[in-house]
């Protein structure tokens, strides 16, 4: 395993990989590793030579300072689990002030509207932090494929976005979304919650499930009443929205329109903690 806190240290690594004619994955996360993010990195070792894991906890990307003060930070956990997935991975673990200096900001992008919704909607600022850390994650690595996972739907979109607009010459890879038993999307918060309510939070993925079944004969509109009523009546889950757009503008559906893909899009709060999940319904 090659770990790296300088930008320098690591271009400079793989500027030699490259010379052998390897090809570069990275694989952007924040820590805390689970399944979810381990399933990204073994896409990564199938599809390329050389696979690059960061591990930061983006501070420009929280709009709670309580959330990003009780992220869980845990590398010795991380880099274990690293190594025994391949004993040759490189991982990025920069300091703060290695990535933005003496200024913690963001940068300002236009997304053709995709932050305007949901997770952008709900969390001021939210995407031009993710969008700051990734070009510059993306620049600093350069590699021939990113991989980032259909948890965050919207963001994956989101980046996407941003590597058409710039023309910059990556190829981003969408991955499934990894599930605890019950069904609960895998994420890093889920250490937050205690257990019962981790058992609980399994309702989320399920109420996804239900709506995707009525979303072939009912409107989007009592789909989405039906859902707020289960939220309504769950003492433990705390719903902050649900929403059915379009898969690609992520633009809330109207009416059904046959040749256009949507998705189900939900953020929860439970034990404090907010969760987000999604689904494809056609
Ligand atoms: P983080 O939440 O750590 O997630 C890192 C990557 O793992 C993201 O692409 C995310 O979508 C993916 N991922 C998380 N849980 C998953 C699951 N259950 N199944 C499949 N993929 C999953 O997303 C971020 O970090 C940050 O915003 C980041 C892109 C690193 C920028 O700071």
């Amino acid at each position: 395993m090659h770990v790296f806190d300088r930008k320098k240290d690591l271009q400079s690594f793989l500027q030699n990989e490259r010379n052998k004619n390897r090809t570069i994955a990275l694989v952007a996360t924040m820590g805390a590793l689970h399944q979810g993010h381990l399933s990204l990195v073994k896409k990564a070792i199938l599809e390329t030579d050389v696979v690059i894991v960061s591990v930061f906890v983006n501070p420009t990307q929280f709009d709670q300072k309580e959330d990003l003060e009780k992220y869980p930070r845990n590398l010795d956990k991380d880099l274990a689990l690293l190594q025994s997935v391949d004993p040759n991975i490189v991982v990025f673990t920069p300091t703060a002030s290695e990535i933005y200096g003496e200024q913690v900001v963001s940068k300002s992008y236009d997304f053709d509207g995709l932050d305007k919704v949901m997770e952008g909607a709900f969390r001021t600022g939210h995407f031009d932090g993710v969008g700051t850390i990734v070009e510059l994650f993306l620049k600093t690595v350069s590699p021939d494929r990113a991989y980032f996972g259909e948890k965050d739907f919207q963001q994956l979109q989101i980046i996407k976005k941003m590597v058409a607009s710039k023309q910059l010459p990556y190829t981003i890879v969408g991955c499934p979304i990894e599930r605890e038993a019950n069904g609960l999307a895998m994420s890093s918060r889920n250490e937050r919650l205690s257990p019962s309510t981790r058992e609980e939070a399994g309702f989320i993925y399920k109420t996804l499930k239900a709506a995707k079944a009525k979303f072939g004969t009912e409107s989007a509109k009592g789909i989405k009443d039906w859902v707020n009523t289960q939220f309504a009546e769950n003492q433990t889950l705390e719903l902050e929205y649900f929403e059915i757009t379009d898969e690609d503008t992520l633009t809330p559906m109207n009416e059904k329109q046959a040749t256009q893909k949507y998705r189900a899009f939900i953020a929860v709060y439970a034990d404090g903690v907010r969760l987000i999940d999604n689904l494809r319904l056609n």
